[in-house]
């Protein structure tokens, strides 16, 4: 078996907090070799993420490393403790031979630099080459991540839409298509294709480690599958080691070899992807794979991890973790369908709470002439009702309009047609200060994807009022 190009042996780090430490992770080792995959999983706040951030030697304050060693073994030199090098030495590993990606890719961009700009910036970072080079290898990596399509098939594309060009022509074209991917900012983006970008930035310096820290976690499942694909093949062609954070225990079983499961910043159990998931030792691992959720049945009551196992603590404050064996062969109440269905006659008889009649709603784009104004349509003819006590799913992929159509059930957008009538008050025309309107805020409540969005303006609001 190859050296180990890193070797984690007990990983300690503590968060000094005002009350009393915390310890995110605790005696922590595994190791990663050339071209593995290995995954991290484990429930939120088990320490994934403190554990990324301390082989990238990025732990915030009042965070510290109290103990251990993180052995990194660079392309063709000696292994080093990432923990005993100085700062310079750290900083050429960091981003550079261990690189990182994150669940947000717009934490990793800058909303006002254009993508080219920043892709740039990554390569510079530890290469010395010309600007026009790094523009080079910035198109080259944004087709490696097939941001950007092969220059084949920019060609082909090309003599399909224009016969007659010359070569002259069809280079001049290939040329201004890829400086114009570059001139792309961030906003003008979707998901998928950014979590591409910071991939491109991420392997711009051909990392031995890259690091995703649930790098598709806000993607839907078709975005998500093209991006394991992607990064599938990238550890394959380069030969590069992935270490692949996750709660999600089906893109665990599609995408690594091995596997690591933390519970409260220890490890509970590791080994082969295969036999973890088919023969589970710890009581944890074994309610986390029944906790998966069921697409053939509901079930009455869902069942959670605490179900599996009982955790009591000594009185020198280890925890004992033991299994609940009676859970485990319990089988789960099933809602049966005639249950299901008789509770939704139940609730259709009410009177609607909200009711959706035709809704349009579009973004208005430059026409040809200045004035014709154009409409990207992101919400078409939409109608539903929602009747007390019933939970509405909303599904569809990246794009299809969901978060718009919310937006705008709250009137943070107004609709081009159609009307949202909400406990009887049709909302679509209420005046934006009118009492009404205000008050459907106490009424109807929105919560995001990213948490961060709600708490920092909550935050600077707090601060301004006088008495916080
Ligand atoms: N800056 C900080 N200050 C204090 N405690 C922190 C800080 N950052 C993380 N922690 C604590 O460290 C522990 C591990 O956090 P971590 O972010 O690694 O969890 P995680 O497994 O990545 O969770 P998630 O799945 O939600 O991302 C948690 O108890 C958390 O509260
Ligand atoms: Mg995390």
């Amino acid at each position: 078996m190859s050296e180990p190009v890193l070797d984690v042996r007990h990983l300690q780090v503590q968060f000094i907090t005002q009350t009393k430490p915390v310890v995110a992770v605790e005696e922590l080792s595994f190791q990663l070799r050339k071209g593995e995959k290995l995954g991290i999983v484990g429930e939120s706040g088990s320490g994934k993420s403190v554990t990324s951030l301390a082989i990238m030697g990025l732990v915030p304050t009042p965070g510290r490393i109290t103990q251990g060693e993180i052995w990194f073994t660079p392309e063709g030199r000696s292994a080093r403790d990432l923990l005993q090098v100085n700062e310079a030495e750290r900083r050429s590993y960091r981003g550079g031979e261990i690189a990182m990606i994150f669940q947000e890719p717009m934490s990793a961009l800058n909303p006002v630099y254009d993508i080219g700009f920043q892709l740039t910036e990554a390569i510079f970072l530890h290469q010395k080459l010309s600007s026009q080079d790094a523009r080079r290898k910035a198109i080259a990596l944004l087709q490696e991540v097939q941001l950007l399509a092969s220059d084949e098939t920019l060609q082909q594309q090309c003599r399909q839409a224009h016969p007659n060009y010359s070569d002259r022509e069809v280079s001049s074209y290939i040329n201004q298509h890829k400086q114009s991917i570059l001139k792309r900012y961030p906003h003008e983006l979707s998901g998928g294709q950014l979590q591409r970008v910071t991939i491109a930035m991420a392997i711009s310096c051909n990392p031995s480690v890259l690091i995703a820290d649930e790098p598709t976690t806000a993607l839907d499942v078709t975005v998500q599958a093209t991006i394991l694909d992607l990064l599938r093949h990238l550890c394959d062609e380069r030969g590069m080691a992935l270490i692949f954070i996750t709660h999600d225990l089906g893109v665990i079983a599609e995408l690594v070899d091995s596997v690591v499961v933390m519970y409260q910043g220890k490890v509970v159990e590791a080994g082969k992807v295969a036999s973890v998931f088919s023969h589970a030792q710890h009581p944890y691992t074994k309610g986390l794979l029944a906790c998966r959720p069921r697409l053939d049945c509901r079930l009455q009551i869902l069942p959670t991890v605490t179900d599996f196992m009982e955790v009591t603590t000594t009185p020198a404050g280890k925890i004992q973790i033991t299994e609940k064996q009676t859970d485990i062969n319990r089988k789960p109440k099933v809602v049966t369908e005639t249950e299901q269905q008789a509770r939704l006659k139940q609730l259709l008889q009410q009177e609607s709470l909200m009711s959706v009649n035709q809704l349009r709603v579009g973004f208005p784009t430059k026409g040809m002439f200045g004035k014709t104004k154009k409409y990207l349509m992101a919400v078409n003819n939409v109608s539903f009702k929602v009747y007390p006590g019933e939970t509405l799913g909303l599904v569809g992929e990246s794009g299809c309009g969901k978060s718009t159509l919310a937006r705008t059930l709250l009137r943070l957008i107004q609709p081009l047609e159609g009307d949202v009538v909400f406990a009887g008050d049709n909302i679509t025309n209420l005046a934006l200060r009118s009492q009404k309107l205000r008050s459907l805020v106490d009424k109807c409540r929105l919560f995001f994807k990213t948490p961060i969005i709600l708490l920092i303006p909550a935050l600077i609001l707090a601060k301004r009022s006088p008495n916080p």
